[in-house]
């Protein structure tokens, strides 16, 4: 069956469309805001496989019959794992968390030290939330022991995405969520499927590189392998779409892809945060019959 973007839009639009489905996490490097453009691009197909599914932009606004879901955070995906198999009772456990008391930085702290102690489960989950929500910006950052480190982010009244967790939650019946790396998932890809790939930007300067999701980091070696993957993908006849920044780097690794650039406002750290204009950048690997 083809894919039906949910909404469509004029190219040049940056905006997201008003009947876009918004993730239920805060993501760094989220798609919802390019969410017409991606959608656009991607070919039509039965299966879409994201083997970087962050907090799930893609896969919540578009329509095919089923997802092949991974990310390497096992914590993400145990989360998209719990909502999947207890949806709604899940939605009701976790939002206990959201309550004033729970928003001050000894609670906050607290919360983070238990997270980092226990099990995977639904205490775990249900605390990936609200770090999520009462961390700084949103972030998920690890140090070098797999600990989260994320410091307190100080907001008035954080919000509990239950409406978008129920959306969530609905749409994973189509889906399927596995924890492993990017090349794992896309050996799993087979004729008539499809694969975007969100990978962590390449860093724009030195000091742009502002969050590593895992403590393994995404190298250089890693987004070279990724386009050779796309490219060895496509020749077995499955598409693959790529979305990173525009660099001189990137320019030269995904030199066998379709591009399709634009420019957007991104928040880049240096020396305190300022907003920039970037080039986004979409690669599109083609099926070769
Ligand atoms: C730019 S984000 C994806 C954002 C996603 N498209 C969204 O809209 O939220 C990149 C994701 O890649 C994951 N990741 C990092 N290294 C990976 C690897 N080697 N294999 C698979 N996933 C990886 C991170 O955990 C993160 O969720």
């Amino acid at each position: 069956m083809p894919s039906k973007p949910i909404h469509s839009k004029p190219l040049h639009s940056l905006q997201k469309s008003p009947k876009a489905i918004r993730p239920f996490l805060k993501w760094a490097g989220g798609k919802f805001r390019l969410i017409d453009r991606i959608s656009k691009l991607l070919p039509e197909g039965n299966r879409l496989i994201e083997p970087f599914m962050g907090s799930g932009a893609v896969f919540l606004n578009t329509d095919y019959d089923s997802y092949l879901l991974g990310d390497i955070n096992p914590d993400l995906i145990d989360l998209y794992e719990q909502l999947k198999q207890n949806g709604d009772k899940f939605i009701q456990y976790a939002k206990d968390w959201f309550i004033q008391e729970e928003n001050s930085k000894t609670a906050y702290y607290h919360w983070r030290d238990q997270f980092n102690k226990i099990p995977k489960g639904r205490e775990k989950s249900a605390l990936f939330i609200y770090l999520n929500r009462h961390g700084y910006n949103g972030l998920c950052r690890y140090n070098q022991s797999g600990q989260l480190n994320v410091p307190f982010g100080s907001y008035k009244k954080p919000y509990y995405p239950s409406d978008e967790m129920s959306a969530f939650s609905e749409k994973s019946k189509r889906a399927i969520f596995v924890c492993c790396s990017f090349n794992e998932l896309m050996n799993r890809a087979r004729r008539n499927n499809v694969v975007y790939c969100d990978p962590p930007y390449v860093p724009l300067s030195d000091s742009s590189n502002f969050t590593s999701y895992t403590k393994e980091g995404f190298g250089l070696d890693s987004q070279l392998q990724l386009s050779i993957k796309a490219y060895k993908l496509s020749e077995r006849g499955v598409p693959v779409l790529i979305s990173n920044h525009e660099n001189a780097l990137t320019k030269e690794i995904y030199q066998h892809a379709k591009i399709e650039r634009f420019k957007v406002q991104r928040m880049i750290s240096c020396k305190g945060s300022k907003r920039s204009e970037v080039t986004e950048l979409l690669a599109l690997y083609a099926a070769k019959n």
